[in-house]
């Protein structure tokens, strides 16, 4: 499938933030947790949420979505094997920690490396390892067991890795005893995953210094959880209002979980207001170059600079990306740089600080020297958040552009064509 894009107008209106994705998918994993029913309101209509769904179906879930609700079930474990899916996402590693919780067993694909790096699990599993969970890896498949139940523990993750933070609370919060983990990711998704395991039934407080404390209790409960909006889904607009001169209210989108995107869109000449319902995003002035690292919660997010460099293209003076999150994540720059823009990657670490990939052969620093019109061009998605910074870099580019393979966007980005459609853009999809 692909996107027709002809690009050149201002962007303006209203625009609601769907359910945050990545919330969304592991609350369906938690919902593994308990025999009864749960369900979450404001459930993003995305293809990853259809791929969790098959994943937790295979299991023994019954799953119902309609207009923004997911009602899912899972009275009785099926199978403790999670291997014959059709379409991947990161999601079935989350389901060691549930699947060890009810049947003592689990089996899940080995992921593999995507587009933006090597994405390995060892954190992942390290944690449920030291809860006890004998883990195999097979050449496709981690085979886990917990012969004697899974029990607390004091983990330190070497890496405040999301996804280890969530399958560690997913794992303990039916574990024997205390489980402490030091050094967790803090992202408001998290936050989130934790508000809707504490209504199922859950003990879990968190500490200051990125601990988590998590008292394990017999059982769990359904729940009903009104899932958080998105908030790379608010970045992306943001930067498509102030990229295209427009102004756009997103509605839904909150100030908390975005502070520090919000300096930074100001340093760079673009402001917004913060309304009761939403924030509206628009142009002060001409952009201007900055420097950005990417880091974990509450830095700078790692989804957040493909959309944001678009902006770089157009800011006046030299910008640096310094990607300290993701060892690969500059691919879509080649693609920038064909639309006309000037971007070059560098191995070396940009910036102020050197990062865990200081003196490593990654391209995770990129300099921008803008600002450069942008020409129409042909190209493909490589993953995600490329794809919407392909979206908008379309919108503000002369010409007709044709974006394929947008099956990637339509994983995260609920009807983005027809939403945006309504904002003024000019875009179609080809089937
Ligand atoms: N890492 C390890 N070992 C592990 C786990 C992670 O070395 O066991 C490394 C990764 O290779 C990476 C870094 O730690 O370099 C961060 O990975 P993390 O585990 O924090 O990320 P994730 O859980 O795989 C989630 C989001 C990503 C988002 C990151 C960072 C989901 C499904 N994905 O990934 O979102 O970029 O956190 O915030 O929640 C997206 O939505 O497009 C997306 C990629």
């Amino acid at each position: 499938m692909k996107f027709v894009i002809k690009g050149g107008r201002k962007l303006n209106g209203e625009i609601s933030l769907s359910g945050a994705k990545n919330a969304a998918t592991k609350m369906m994993v938690a919902s593994l947790l308990t025999e009864e029913a749960c369900s979450l309101e404001n459930f993003p209509e995305i293809g990853d949420g259809h791929i969790t769904a098959e994943l937790c179906r295979s299991v023994g879930s019954k799953v119902d979505i309609q207009s923004g609700r997911l009602d899912i079930h899972t009275p009785e474990i099926k199978t403790f094997r999670v291997t014959s899916l059709t379409r991947r996402n990161r999601i079935p590693i989350l389901a060691l920690g549930p699947l060890l919780a009810r049947v003592g067993k689990a089996e899940v694909p080995i992921l593999g490396g995507d587009k933006i790096g090597p994405r390995p699990v060892d954190i992942h599993l390290d944690a449920l390892r030291v809860m006890g969970a004998a883990i195999k890896i097979n050449q496709n498949s981690y085979a886990a067991e917990a012969k004697n139940g899974l029990h607390g523990a004091k983990i330190a993750l070497r890496f405040p890795s999301v996804g280890a933070t969530e399958n560690t609370i997913l794992a303990a919060v039916l574990a024997k005893g205390r489980t402490i983990i030091q050094n967790a990711a803090t992202e408001p998704e998290i936050t989130d995953l934790i508000k809707m395991l504490q209504k199922m039934g859950a003990i879990i407080s968190l500490g200051t210094n990125r601990t988590i404390y998590i008292d394990g209790v017999d059982k769990l409960r359904g729940a009903r959880h009104r899932i958080l909006p998105d908030r790379n889904e608010a970045v992306s607009f943001a930067c498509l209002a102030v990229a295209t001169g427009g102004r756009i209210l997103v509605k839904g989108a909150r100030q908390d979980d975005l502070i520090t995107f919000l300096n930074m869109l100001r340093r760079v000449g673009g402001e917004y207001d913060v309304l009761d319902d939403g924030i509206a995003f628009y142009r002060r002035d001409n952009l201007r170059g900055v420097e950005v690292e990417t880091d974990t919660h509450p830095g700078f997010m790692t989804d957040w600079q493909q959309p944001f460099t678009i902006l770089l293209t157009q800011a006046k003076g030299n910008s640096i990306i310094h990607e300290t999150i993701y060892e690969d994540r500059f691919g879509y720059t080649k693609d920038l740089n064909l639309m006309g823009a000037d971007i070059t990657v560098f191995t070396k670490c940009l910036g102020e600080l050197s990062c865990r990939f200081s003196g490593e052969n990654y391209q995770h620093s990129a300099l921008i020297n803008g600002p450069t019109p942008l020409k129409a061009a042909n190209l493909e998605v490589r993953d995600l958040r490329s794809g919407i910074a392909h979206i908008i870099a379309a919108l503000i580019a002369e010409g007709e552009s044709v974006i394929s393979g947008v099956e990637e966007i339509d994983r995260g980005y609920e009807r983005i064509d027809e939403r945006l459609g309504q904002l003024g853009a000019d875009i179609k999809r080809v089937h």
